[in-house]
């Protein structure tokens, strides 16, 4: 049997600081309809994300961004601020590489961010691409978890140069980030489906050569299989060389590029960290 969808929200987030995917917050099916929900990125995902993909993105911040801070011997206090905070895995460990960190949460989906506060001693809703953070107020920049790849070259291009701006000099940018091999190789056409607690959530990648871009579906089913929201992440992949001049251009100086499972740098590993100095005048 095939199933009508009707699109209540488009491009839309949360109203009012409140995450709008609750099942009560949903209009009325009109008749034969189903009710689907396609809202921005990360506004349903939210609710099940720490449960979906917490243990997923702690091992990666602490293979990753987190043992490289703690390589850089950062004072006390120090001011961190976290790009694309989500629901605040990256402000819970933060005080494991740095102490007493000041952390400052930036993300752009209201409902990852409102999960994220107890993490942050501020989290600001934002766009990473517009940085609204004091000029040259952090030692310290990250970006966790592949957050770096919801922006296109453009967005950042945008994105290093506010982060540039926001570091102290001798500051410092660390993020992993998704390979062109992860989004053009493994993920150019594939699909795996997880059973949660009432039904199923759904990843569908593909690849789109003209945009060198990976479009994501994400659906989430209930127990009959009725579909009760579905999202669209659209990530991108710079190569090495063509971020590396984004950085360059931005004042921050690539000082090394390493697998997350390794110390060497491979082209094949499906994720990379960077780590970038802003240089003393
Ligand atoms: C994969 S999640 C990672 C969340 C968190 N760093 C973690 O480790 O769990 C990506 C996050 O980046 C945020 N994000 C993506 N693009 C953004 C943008 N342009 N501005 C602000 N936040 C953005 C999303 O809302 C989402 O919370």
């Amino acid at each position: 049997m095939s199933v009508c969808l009707r699109w209540v929200v488009e491009g839309g987030g949360c109203e009012g600081g409140r995450c709008c995917c609750s099942a009560e917050s949903a209009p009325p099916a009109g008749r034969g309809l189903a009710v689907v929900r396609a809202p921005a990125a990360y506004t349903c995902l939210a609710e099940d994300y720490d449960r979906l993909l917490g243990p997923l993105a702690e091992k990666t911040w602490r293979l990753g961004v987190l043992a490289e801070v703690a390589g850089l011997d950062l004072a006390a206090g120090a001011t961190v601020v976290d790009l694309g905070a989500g629901t605040g895995i990256g402000g819970r460990l933060m005080p494991t590489a740095v102490a007493e960190a000041y952390r400052i949460g930036v993300d752009g989906a209201a409902a990852m961010l409102e999960r994220a506060c107890v993490w942050y001693e501020r989290t600001v809703l934002a766009d990473v691409r517009e940085l609204p953070v004091e000029t040259a107020s952090a030692a310290l920049v990250v970006a966790g978890f592949d957050t770096l790849n919801y922006l296109d070259a453009v967005g950042l291009a945008r994105c290093l140069r506010g982060v540039s701006r926001c570091l102290a000099p001798g500051g410092w940018l660390v993020f992993d980030y998704s390979s062109p091999e992860l989004l053009r190789g493994a993920w150019r056409d594939r699909g795996q489906v997880e059973e949660l607690p009432g039904g199923s959530m759904s990843w569908r990648h593909r690849f789109e050569p003209v945009g060198q871009r990976c479009v994501s579906t994400v659906e989430r089913r209930d127990g009959a299989g009725e579909l009760l929201w579905r999202e669209r992440h659209v990530q991108y992949a710079l190569d090495v060389y063509d971020l590396h001049v984004a950085a360059v251009v931005a004042g921050l100086r690539v000082e090394r590029v390493r697998n997350l499972h390794r110390e060497q740098f491979s082209p094949a590993a499906h994720t990379h960290v960077w780590t970038l100095h802003k240089q003393v005048r």
